[in-house]
């Protein structure tokens, strides 16, 4: 089957049980500060697990778009991507266990046809800890759909409890969840005893799948560490699209569905290698440069921090298994602008950070020292370097390392308290932005006046900016009208912002692949982009002692 297919069927499955059909949501959480991205189909709907009412009623289903920064690591196996679909149908305080077991029974056997002998489940075994007890109800109706107990296995709360925060003692007050039972599919591949003596459901050999997980969540964790009841007892079923849709195929291969193929084949097309002699990076490659995709598509831009940073080292590290492809992402990626600016950017800094890190290795174990140093003058993030240290059995002091990085933001923290004395009156936004104009400002100054206009103080709240600098006479109109011009366009071009530490000191650089059009070392907060800064208006230009005008500016 497609997935496209496969994801109608569930829907319409569901809607045929009296679900509404809702849309999946953007990658990056709204009113969400816990976490960067969704990585699964219930974050979005959170507080009618809590009891609030859903205005589409207690049954609803979708098909939401996930990412799982924690899994870039595990991409490379027959299994594992960082972007899929997740299939979810929710109760909120409507049906529980039987219908739920059920559905996904009927679903899998009856329309995906999916053999029920090659089905086996995980139920919850219980916890003393929590005093949540051992669900023999959902091993009871599996029992009967299965009409027999062979492939059902009992786990404790590391394997069959679910909640945003994990199991049970990592919940913090307040966070709903509960036990659930999971579906694995049998490919019936060979088990690989490197993963252990026996397989099993939770084997990582690859024989076993899983497809989908129930989870019944009807706890939430008090004050006190123990449990109550939530107000409902609701339902949270996730199931991957794309691995349900590789067991409809019978293929153990999740790269193997059309939607993947078509990457994997493309990246054949460019490389001339074939896919089943270079698995792990053509599997890495597609998943990456396919998450990268989505995450731009949904508003991100590759930076130094959260989302952004995330989607940098994605990037980086397809560039990485690129090379060894021999093949360049531009190559396969229809022109995706982002990724095309990144990939340009840190192959710049590759090859001169790759023999760095030669020269490094080849004295043996890596320090963090050298670790900070690939980091800051090299752009390698420390996954990056612990990737390659790993490929030569090398190990890193990461102790070291973020000793070091701590000690390089203080280092950046005083060096931006001094060179702004009066400084910036607070971080916020607003302030943020005034920032990096007053870059963009001395930047035109210095185009409209000479290079030797040196900048002498600066004081920015989040209402405007006052910006000093070295000039013996009055601006003329023209001349502040040409600044004003200068900044605006420098807005409307969106130069990216970015930094490189060296000796514990920031160099800030706002350009773009053309060329860089302010270089300064400072201490940030900057924006990364100048596009939001709005226009920018000169309100006053004034004498603030000898040899030294003052403008007064704002962002409106
Ligand atoms: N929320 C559950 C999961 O992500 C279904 O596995």
């Amino acid at each position: 089957m497609k997935l496209d297919e496969v994801r109608e069927k569930y829907l319409e499955f569901f809607k045929k049980r009296e679900h509404a059909v809702i849309e999946s949501v953007s990658l990056l959480p709204e009113n969400d500060p816990t976490t960067l991205f969704i990585s699964s189909g219930m974050q979005p709907l959170l507080p009618y697990f809590l009891g609030k009412e859903h205005p589409k009623g207690k049954r609803v289903t979708d098909s939401q778009r996930c990412f799982r920064a924690e899994d870039i690591e595990e991409v490379g196996d027959n299994r594992h991507t960082t972007y899929f679909e997740m299939l979810g149908n929710w109760s909120f305080g409507d049906y529980f266990k039987q219908e739920q077991i059920q559905w996904f029974f009927e679903f899998l056997t009856k329309e995906i046809n999916l053999d029920s002998k090659k089905l086996y489940v995980t139920v919850f075994e219980g916890d003393e800890k929590s005093g949540i007890p051992k669900d023999i109800e959902s091993a009871e109706i599996w029992e009967k759909l299965f009409g027999g107990s062979e492939r059902i296995s009992y786990y404790g709360a590391d394997k069959n409890w679910w909640s945003r925060a994990g199991s049970p003692e990592q919940m913090p007050a307040g966070e709903p969840g509960g036990s659930d039972t999971e579906v694995f599919y049998d490919f019936g591949t060979e088990h690989d005893k490197s993963f252990g003596e026996e397989c099993h459901p939770n084997c990582d050999c690859g024989r076993f799948m899983e497809i989908g997980n129930s989870v019944f969540m009807e706890y939430v964790k008090q004050e006190d560490g123990s449990f109550a009841h939530l107000p409902l007892k609701n339902v949270d079923f996730g199931g991957g699209l794309e691995r349900i849709t590789a067991a409809s195929n019978d293929d153990s291969d999740i790269f193997n569905i059309d939607t993947i193929a078509s990457i994997i084949k493309r990246i054949e097309k460019v490389s001339g290698k074939s896919y089943a002699d270079n698995k792990k990076a053509f599997r890495v490659i597609a998943d990456h440069v396919r998450a990268s995709e989505n995450i731009i598509k949904d508003g991100i831009i590759p930076s130094n921090t959260e989302q952004g940073y995330i989607l940098r080292r994605l990037i980086r590290r397809a560039v990485r298994f690129g090379d060894v492809l021999g093949i360049k992402l531009s190559d396969i990626t229809d022109g995706n602008e982002e990724i095309i600016k990144e990939e340009e950017k840190f192959r710049k800094t590759l090859e001169k950070g790759l023999k760095e890190f030669e020269k490094i290795s080849s004295r043996g174990n890596i320090s963090g020292s050298d670790a900070f140093v690939l980091f800051t003058t090299y752009g390698f993030p420390l996954e990056l370097t612990l990737e390659l240290a790993l490929e030569k059995d090398l190990n890193i002091d990461e102790a070291e390392f973020r000793d070091k990085m701590r000690e390089h933001q203080e280092l950046s923290r005083k060096g931006a308290q001094q060179k702004f004395k009066g400084g910036l009156a607070d971080h916020s936004e607003m302030s943020t932005k005034y920032h990096t104009a007053t870059h963009l400002l001395l930047r035109a100054l210095k185009d409209v006046l000479g290079e030797d206009v040196a900048q002498k103080g600066s004081n920015i709240t989040a209402e405007r900016m006052r910006f000093d600098f070295s000039w013996g006479e009055k601006m003329t109109d023209e001349q502040k009208q040409k600044v004003e011009e200068i900044v605006n366009t420098k807005i409307k071009e969106g130069l990216e912002v970015t930094n490189e530490k060296t000796d514990g000191k920031i160099t800030y650089t706002i350009g773009n692949n053309k060329g860089d059009y302010s270089v300064e070392l400072c201490g940030g907060p900057h924006v990364e982009n100048t596009s939001g800064l709005g226009n920018f208006k000169i309100k006053k230009e004034e004498a603030s002692s000898a040899g030294i005008r003052r403008i007064k500016a704002v962002l409106e």
